[in-house]
């Protein structure tokens, strides 16, 4: 059980360098398995998922190793289809493996990940695009069994742009016969970064960041090395923790571009901001206004990963702020516990509205889930006295050394565990 120990009220200053990207990292890991040869890549974040994606690489007869943020791989070892139950409710992302081991062996074997649980998570747009592929698919419901003795190219349509589908079309269409068209991709940096470390492979792939991504298959076997992007959702979590604290705090290494929804919101608040090419100045008072609506849509939209913290930011801004969530049934979990420290949110369907109290006052809390932990935190930084939050490891599967960048910046917060 990790114990998160906050004592609210200190402003933020100083440098954050933000985190390499756990959503871009997980994808590009599963497709390290495409080509038989070796993947170096730099800026990987030393996290939960990670880790669960590296023992997965293992598990399969690839040599898999992270030293700080470097992670080695070498998957010409490959000797399994197959992915253990244990080892696919580790995360969501594992699921990615299908359509990387389906155009590597030509048969995958796993069951339903697991990871945050925001709602009903089908996999079906995956499913329904890897049989276009050609792919014959048996889904019991405990087991889904892939094969394919051979992938065709194909045009795709994804009635909602998915994250996980898109990435997962993309690598099983990296081993079809000629080109496979995906229309409505999702168009979030993670995929443009995806496509980045598949040409650095070999693989003919374009359109990444439109709706609109076309691969070429058959091609992509050499060895890369590989920078993974900044983590976007990371910068909004310090952003948000910044604003509400009040204080002077650069993000460094981070487009600013990826996250602009969100920073578009933090200076409707009151802050001020500053973008260059790879960092983002913001100044705050530490009192900030109520906003207009906010409501989560897919990229270029306001991220529903950034959700939680941008409600825990406004929690005591002045007025009232309305949060849509748009994609995810479920991504409301944190208020009841933000409640608890004396936040006004009311709570009507997808809606969230939020009046902004006076103050907070410290209690303890309970993590529900990686974001939502993440916004307990946030809100803690300006709660009056000590909040603790109990947390199963939600939070540290996706923020790294979280405790360490904030005290760097003058939190008081520690971690026990
Ligand atoms: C990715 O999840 C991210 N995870 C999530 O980040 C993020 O919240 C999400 O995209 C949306 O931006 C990773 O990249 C590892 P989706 P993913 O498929 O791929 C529905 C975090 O906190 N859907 O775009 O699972 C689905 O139920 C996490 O870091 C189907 O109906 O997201 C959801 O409502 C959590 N059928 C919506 O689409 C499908 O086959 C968006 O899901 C697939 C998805």
């Amino acid at each position: 059980m990790d114990i998160w120990r906050i004592r609210g009220g200190r402003k933020l200053d100083g440098v954050c360098f933000v985190q390499g990207s756990k959503n871009a990292s997980l994808p590009i890991l599963a497709a390290s398995l495409l080509s038989g040869g070796e993947t170096q890549l730099h800026n990987v974040p030393q996290l939960r998922d990670i880790d669960a994606a590296l023992r997965i690489l293992r598990h399969l007869g690839c040599t898999a190793e992270q030293r700080e943020n470097e992670v080695y791989i070498s998957a010409g070892g490959l000797t399994r289809s197959a992915i253990p139950r244990r080892l696919m409710l580790e995360m969501r992302s594992s699921v990615i493996f299908m359509g990387a081991l389906l155009a590597r062996c030509g048969e995958a074997r796993l069951c339903p990940p697991g990871g945050c649980q925001l709602g009903r998570r089908p996999i079906d747009l995956h499913l329904g695009a890897l049989r276009q592929l050609g792919a014959e698919i048996d889904d019991s419901g405990e087991e889904i069994v892939c094969t394919a003795k051979a992938l065709r190219g194909a045009e795709i349509r994804l009635p909602f742009p998915s994250v996980g589908a898109t990435e997962n079309t993309m690598l099983a269409a990296t081993a079809a016969e000629g080109e496979t068209v995906i229309r409505g991709a999702a168009r979030e940096p993670e995929i443009a970064a995806l496509q980045d470390y598949l040409r650095a492979i070999g693989c003919e792939v374009h359109g990444a960041g439109t709706d609109t991504v076309v691969i070429r298959g058959g091609r992509g076997t050499q060895s890369a090395e590989h920078r993974i992007i900044a983590d976007r959702i990371a910068a909004s979590t310090m952003a948000c923790a910044a604003a509400a604290c009040g204080g002077s705090v650069e993000l460094r290494g981070v487009d600013p571009a990826h996250f602009s929804t969100v920073l578009y919101f933090l200076k409707q608040a009151g802050c001020d901001i500053i973008s260059e090419n790879r960092s983002v100045w913001l100044r705050s008072a530490g009192k900030l206004h109520a906003v207009g609506e906010i409501v989560t849509r897919p990229y270029p939209g306001f991220p529903t990963d950034a959700q939680p913290v941008l409600m825990a930011a406004l929690l005591k801004a002045d007025g009232r702020s309305l949060i849509t969530e748009t994609i995810f049934e479920n991504r409301f979990r944190q208020v009841p516990e933000l409640r608890r420290l004396g936040a006004d949110i009311g709570l009507a369907g997808q809606s969230a509205e939020i009046w902004g109290v006076d103050s907070l006052h410290g209690t303890v809390l309970n993590a529900t889930d990686l974001r939502g932990g993440a916004a307990m935190i946030v809100a803690g930084l300006t709660a009056e006295g000590q909040t603790v939050v109990y947390d199963e490891g939600h939070v540290r599967r996706g923020y790294e050394q979280f405790d360490v960048r904030l005290r760097a910046l003058g939190a008081d917060i520690y971690l026990d565990n």
